[in-house]
């Protein structure tokens, strides 16, 4: 499987989290429910965010130099993980729903970003072997963090 597969097929099961948190979030009535929610997207996102920082910046170094991202891309996932930080520091739940809803609002567009502009971009500049290599390399990473 291309890396950018892998990526993408990521990205469909977060467009299903983010939906998820989005319908329920502001249903949540306690302060300890959002927090756990937001969490869950923490600790999910932020393998997703490594991997895209591990193997993709890297090979891509000069493209995103190109098109002035290198920064923004690297910038954007801290900014992600920070958002989702601010949640667990919220004192009500409203502030915590408001700050967990925003933080989606910034992953969202992030992804599509990413689906846009850099996953074809991949594909375009890296030749199917160096895409199938890297997405070895994502599988097997994958692979150790269930055991
Ligand atoms: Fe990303
Ligand atoms: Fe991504």
């Amino acid at each position: 499987m291309k890396i950018t597969e892998a990526l993408l097929a990521e990205h469909l099961v977060f467009h299903n989290l983010f939906d998820h948190i989005e319908v329920t979030a502001p249903r949540l009535k306690t302060l300890a429910e959002i927090k756990s929610l937001a969490a869950l997207m923490e600790s999910m996102l932020k393998a997703h965010s490594d991997t895209e920082d591990e193997l993709f910046i890297g090979p891509l170094e000069h493209c995103f130099e190109q098109i002035g991202q290198r920064d923004a891309f690297l910038v954007e996932h801290q900014e992600i993980d920070d958002n989702l930080k601010r949640v667990q520091e919220a004192k009500r739940a409203s502030q915590a729903c408001q700050l967990l809803l925003a933080a989606v609002t910034y992953s969202r567009k992030h992804f599509d970003k990413e689906e846009r502009i850099v996953f074809p971009m991949a594909e375009r500049f890296l030749n199917s072997k160096t895409l199938a290599a890297l997405g070895q390399t994502w599988m097997e990473q994958r692979t150790r963090m269930t055991v």
